[in-house]
């Protein structure tokens, strides 16, 4: 006996429908999978076993194949469990002929309850292109999945509720969005310019910055609030409009990272890796290509704190994205482009010494320690403070923080003295950005 249920892959930030075909013969009892599965898909044997004794069905003592097709698409992870498990029951005739236009993903624990997968967002989005109406997916990425329109989202939680569900003894209530709407909230961030007392340089270079999608760089000694400015910028950066939510959530649900509280990602990311972080952590990677910081803060701030600290080679893998706002992978499984369209912020402080001297101004009169001595490893802080390789426009945005005056400090009543808080400054940076297609010819890149 045959049977088919339709499953989805997912190859960078896309997905790609692939058939799980079942064919149940006579023969000596076994399991045999083929169509590229990596060890998970393989192991899904033992757990597909399991998860069908454990649901009160049988599981069939007979000659089992089952075909991932297209054969020649390498397929990983286990979300191709649950498809597997409903097709030999269907193939068994324990359930009935499963209907066309709809997906099975999910992976089963060994009693058969089905946990969450990833990337489920783009793959049912893509499904959908694809003429599915009807999508059956863990019910930890129900919320996730019902943000695509027009397909009927079914949480399964257990293999047994979709076996139920298939014999219409107790169908699986359809899942319904609560409060998406049409619109996304508008970014917010921890920190609030109007907390920032004084800096008006930094603040307005800031400003400036995050009106046209500028890379910055902040210099200032230690304790002058550079991190605290970054902190504050993406609330000053436009809201997320909800393309571009749907874009970064499929980017977020592809590298695990997206809560099933918060299916989408309605604020711009902020991301400030540690500097010893490895180059694939940085650019995306892997034998599988993942996506890296440089993609996960798309559309939103790539917070580099102590630049000079970062190895020259991860300043210099961040060059081709900055300039063609995408990053394309390639590996020996496969070739990916991820979107990098993310505003760089550096902070460093002018030199290393500088904690004794205080301020910008005055600054270390030597060089010598500036440098690594000859034969040792360190930041090469006169290379960076004179110019990381970095392109030009972050190159030349620099505004220096200076140490804030006592009075400034103890003004807490007082407000922003430059009167630019939060509110003014992100209705300014909004206007400017909604100008540049008015300023800049159809074309120009941002
Ligand atoms: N202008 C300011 N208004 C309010 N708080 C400030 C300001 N500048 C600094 N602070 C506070 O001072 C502390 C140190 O600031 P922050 O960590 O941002 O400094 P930094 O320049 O990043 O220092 P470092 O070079 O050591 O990393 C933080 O608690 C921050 O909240
Ligand atoms: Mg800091």
């Amino acid at each position: 006996m045959l049977a088919r249920a339709l499953t989805c892959a997912v190859v960078g930030l896309d997905g790609v429908i692939v058939e799980c075909e079942v064919d149940i013969s006579s023969g000596t009892s076994g399991l045999t999978i083929v169509g590229l599965p990596d060890a998970a898909i393989s192991e899904a044997r033992e757990r597909v076993r399991a998860a069908i004794r454990n649901s009160g069905c049988s599981f069939p003592l007979r000659r089992i194949t089952v075909n991932l097709a297209p054969a020649d698409l390498r397929k990983e992870g286990p979300s191709y469990d649950l498809p597997i498990a409903i097709g030999i029951l269907a193939g068994s005739e324990q359930v009935p002929p499963l209907p066309d236009k709809t997906i099975f993903l999910g992976e089963l624990a060994l009693d058969g309850s089905v946990r969450p997968t990833e990337g489920v967002l783009p793959m049912v989005a893509y499904a959908r292109d694809f003429g599915v109406q009807t999508a059956f997916v863990p019910d930890a990425n129900a919320a996730e999945a019902a943000i695509v329109r027009d397909v009927a989202v079914y949480p399964v939680g257990h293999l047994t509720d979709l076996v139920y569900h298939q014999r219409r003894e107790k169908p699986i209530p359809q899942f319904h969005p609560i409060g998406l709407g049409d619109g996304v909230p508008a970014a917010g961030s921890v920190v609030d310019f109007a907390e920032i007392k004084g800096q008006e340089h930094a603040k307005r270079g800031i400003e400036v910055a995050a009106a046209g999608g500028h890379n910055i760089l902040l210099t200032g000694p230690p304790g002058s609030g550079k991190t605290l400015l970054a902190r504050a910028i993406p609330g000053v950066l436009p809201p997320l409009a909800f393309e571009e939510s749907i874009e970064l959530t499929k980017i977020y649900s592809v590298s695990g990272l997206l809560a099933a509280a918060q299916p989408l990602i309605s604020q711009r990311p902020f991301r400030a890796p540690h500097h010893t972080i490895s180059y694939s952590g940085l650019a995306g990677g892997g034998a599988w290509p993942r996506p890296g910081e440089i993609t996960l803060s798309h559309r939103g701030v790539l917070f580099l704190d102590e630049l000079p600290e970062f190895g020259s080679r991860s300043l210099e893998i961040l060059r081709q994205p900055i300039e063609d706002k995408q990053i394309t992978i390639t590996r020996a499984q496969s070739t990916v482009t991820f979107p990098a369209n993310f505003m760089l912020i550096g902070a460093m402080n002018p030199c290393p010494c500088v904690g004794k001297y205080h301020s910008v101004e005055s600054s270390c009169p030597g060089t010598r320690h500036h440098r690594p001595a000859p034969g040792r490893q360190g930041p090469d802080w006169r290379r960076a403070a004179e110019g990381p390789p970095l392109p030009q426009p972050l190159a030349g945005a620099r505004p220096a923080a200076p140490r804030l005056p006592c009075a400034l400090w103890r003004d807490a009543g007082g407000g922003c003295p430059g009167g630019r808080c939060g509110r003014r400054l992100d209705g300014r940076a909004v206007g400017e950005r909604r100008q540049r297609p008015r300023r800049y010819p159809a074309g120009t890149p941002d």
